[in-house]
């Protein structure tokens, strides 16, 4: 589908995205790619993040990508030395590295619990940590005029209750208070704009092979707002909106990318 953006909205931008070689993050770093940006992927392997890497260079997009795990803070550390050292900068860091499996609660071990916590949450804060002397107003590589933007990727599991999630949703809503609490403190002192983005279904990713099986194609369509999965597309949109300059004014908010499904009938 055709982008309602022009086409060089992100021209000039650096972006890091984890998680950017497959799924969700992948499709942002393509439309920002597309839309000017450079792109800088991390993910934990090798094989995934070489093929992502040349699909965007065939599409003419500048892009590198680094081997890393957001669990590791000097792979989080060296991950953003070298983004800055290959691109001089960096304007955009995506947090879209998540893990996830379905179980219940009692047959999930503490330290399941805890290797979801440490992917999603503890990660998204690590790498806007290691990221912010890059970030911020004045930091290195920028100008003293502008800060740089930090988008988050959540769900909206956790607005309610899920059966097989309780890791994940206890490690959205993290994230969620993340972005809320860096919004203020990092917008006020180094005006950095941060937000997130909670993805409802969406076809063709990992989340939704894992988690919303095959009953998705019939029943539960019929309870769906509008009638259908989204589209990573969908998603990259609202990425796009919220770190260009149409979406200036927006810091603390994570934007439901859903239909209006959690409305009705909160599952994903
Ligand atoms: C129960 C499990 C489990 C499973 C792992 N564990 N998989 N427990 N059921 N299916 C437990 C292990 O027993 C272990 O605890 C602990 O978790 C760590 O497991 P490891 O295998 O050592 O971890 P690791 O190799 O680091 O793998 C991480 C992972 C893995 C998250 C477990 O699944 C992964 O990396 N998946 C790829 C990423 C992914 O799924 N992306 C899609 C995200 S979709 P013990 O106690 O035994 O040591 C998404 C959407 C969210 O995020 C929103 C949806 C609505």
């Amino acid at each position: 589908m055709e982008s309602p953006f022009k086409g060089d909205i992100l021209k000039g931008k650096v972006a890091l995205i984890t998680g950017g070689a497959s799924g969700i993050g992948f499709e942002i770093a393509t439309q920002f790619g597309k839309h000017g940006a450079s792109v800088a992927l991390m993910g934990r392997r090798k094989q995934v993040l070489d093929s992502a890497v040349s699909v965007l260079k065939s599409l003419g997009i500048s892009a590198i990508a680094f081997e890393g795990d957001v669990r590791k803070q000097q792979d989080a550390t060296r991950v953003v030395q070298s983004t800055f050292q290959h691109f001089g900068k960096i304007d955009i860091l995506v947090n879209s590295a998540a893990g996830n499996f379905l179980v219940s609660a009692e047959d999930l071990s503490p330290n399941g619990f805890r290797t979801v916590m440490d992917i999603d949450s503890v990660g998204t804060f690590t790498m806007c940590h290691e990221a912010l002397k890059y970030l911020k107003k004045g930091g290195q590589g920028r100008n003293s005029s502008s800060g740089g933007v930090i988008l988050n990727i959540s769900a909206t599991l956790h607005y309610t209750a899920n059966w097989y999630q309780v890791h994940v949703s206890a490690a959205k809503a993290a994230i969620d208070a993340t972005t809320r609490n860096l919004a203020l403190e990092w917008g006020t002192d180094h005006d950095i704009r941060v937000n997130g983005i909670a993805p409802g279904p969406i076809s063709g990713t990992t989340g939704l092979s894992k988690l919303a099986p095959d009953e998705l194609n019939n029943k539960e369509r019929e309870e769906r707002p509008l009638y259908k999965l989204g589209e990573k597309w969908d998603v990259a949109m609202a990425a796009i909106y919220l770190v260009s300059d149409a979406g200036k004014f927006v810091n603390g908010d994570t934007l439901i990318i859903d239909g209006g499904l959690w409305l009705s009938q909160p599952r994903y």
